[in-house]
């Protein structure tokens, strides 16, 4: 007879993803020298190769000073096309339609800037009501810039009482409804509270039938669950590469635009020398010629330390492949389900997330009944060495992400919460 985390270390044998490929921080408390890292759906851990690739690019700089544009081993003038191709293999996308710059809530603004076109009666920005709070502010602010009260302007689909998250039904039913007002559906790919993963394909259709314009937030999709965002005929989307995409804090993000919009004269974009066609941008012209391309919503020079990592990163998802990892993310997380489900049985402890795997990536979220979330997780940390991170007031978030995350890893959050969160009965 196998004990619980003996069984949880021969899955590990069976299934051993690329953990050898990441640095794991050492453990603060608990038995174990690695700490258990369940928070990748905040801060992917750091490949072993950014070290190496950004030193190389710094060496660049140290070696070549200006020449470095050109003649860098990965020239800095074009080196965010060395991320096109990859970026656009992750989220379903062509080349044309994806381009990593900025930070992804600057990007939302620059992409509302061309797609946010409150006009007659369709003035509305659609938004779930647990969205990310950046996302709650960003659209608010874009009603206030058109004149518009957000409070009237921005709506905020709620669950059904007594539920946690939000049904396709209700979306589409919404739409049905009133789909004549809105200007703009901006919602989460997978909800950042809940874990639950929207049908993006169905939601699009109805947005775009009711004559809506429909982007998504994937700062928890991309590299999480497999996208087609082209097939499924997404007007835009934006995402960060610092969760699941391991790109390091603040990583630079990605931008989708959909190719029906590419190259429209009419659409407003803010424009900086890199939003001209690259072989313009020293002609040192009054007047830009913009690509038809995505390229066309970038603005500044870009960063070349920071596309380092995102490079790298993109590298390492080419090589393994989403729907390789989204196998290993389904195995894990229903393991960790299975081991929360005996946990949480007599504990005041409750999965929000859905437990349909296709409503999901592979975030679970826990409400606790008692005490504060700040505080288990702390508890879990110090005391068990176990990573996972809180959202006030009573949400704890786990994610076993299909790279690096063991079942060992899962096995230890379920023995940190038995531990730490007493039983009821
Ligand atoms: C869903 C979502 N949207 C937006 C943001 C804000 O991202 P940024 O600070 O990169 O603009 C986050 C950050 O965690 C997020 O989870």
């Amino acid at each position: 007879m196998h004990t619980p985390e003996e069984d949880a270390r021969a899955r590990d044998a069976a299934d051993p993803g690329h953990r050898h490929l990441f640095l794991v921080p050492p453990a603060e408390g608990g038995r174990h020298p690695e700490v258990a890292y369940l928070a990748g759906n905040s801060l992917g851990l750091q490949p072993r190769a950014t070290r190496e690739e950004l030193l190389a690019d710094l060496d660049a700089w140290r070696r070549l000073g200006v020449e470095g544009h050109l003649e860098a081993e990965r020239p800095w003038l074009p080196y965010h096309e060395l991320l096109t191709a990859p970026a656009a293999r992750l989220v379903g996308a062509r080349p044309a339609e994806t381009v990593v710059m900025n930070s992804l809530t600057v990007n939302l603004h620059l992409l509302m800037v061309s797609f946010y076109r409150p006009a007659g009666e369709r003035t509305r920005i659609v938004i779930e009501d647990s969205a990310f709070p950046s996302d709650s502010y960003a659209v608010r602010s874009q009603a206030r810039f058109h004149g518009l009260d957000p409070d009237t302007a921005v709506v905020r689909l709620r669950p059904r009482p007594g539920e946690d998250t939000l049904r396709t039904q209700d979306v589409l039913d919404f739409l049905a409804a009133e789909g004549h007002t809105v200007a703009l559906l901006l919602l989460g790919g997978v909800n950042y509270l809940t874990g639950e993963l929207m049908d993006i394909p169905a939601i699009t259709a109805a947005g775009r039938a009711a004559g809506a314009v429909v982007g998504w937030d994937l700062a928890h999709a991309a590299g999480n669950v497999p996208l087609s965002l082209h097939d499924w005929d997404v007007d835009f989307a934006a995402w960060c590469s610092y969760k699941y995409l391991n790109s390091g804090p603040g990583a630079l993000a990605g931008v989708f635009v959909h190719e029906r919009h590419l190259g429209k004269e009419d659409l407003p974009r803010f424009e900086g020398w890199w939003s001209t066609e690259a072989a313009t941008r020293f002609e040192m012209t009054a007047v830009s010629r913009p690509p038809a391309t995505v390229e066309a919503w970038q603005i500044s020079n870009p960063p070349i330390f920071a596309m380092g990592p995102v490079r790298t990163s993109l590298e390492l998802f080419d090589s393994v492949g989403m729907t390789a990892l989204r196998e290993r993310s389904l195995r894990l997380t229903g393991y960790l389900e299975t081991l929360l489900d005996e946990v949480t049985a007599d504990r005041p402890l409750t999965v929000i997330t859905p437990r349909d795997p296709e409503r999901r990536g592979c975030q679970l979220s826990v409400r606790i009944g008692a005490g504060s979330a700040n505080e288990l997780t702390k508890r879990l940390r110090h005391e068990h060495g176990v990573i996972a991170d809180a959202r006030e007031p009573d949400v704890v978030r786990f994610a076993p992400v299909p790279l690096y995350s063991t079942y060992h890893d899962c096995w230890r959050v379920a023995d940190a919460l038995a531990a730490t969160v007493e039983a009821t009965s």
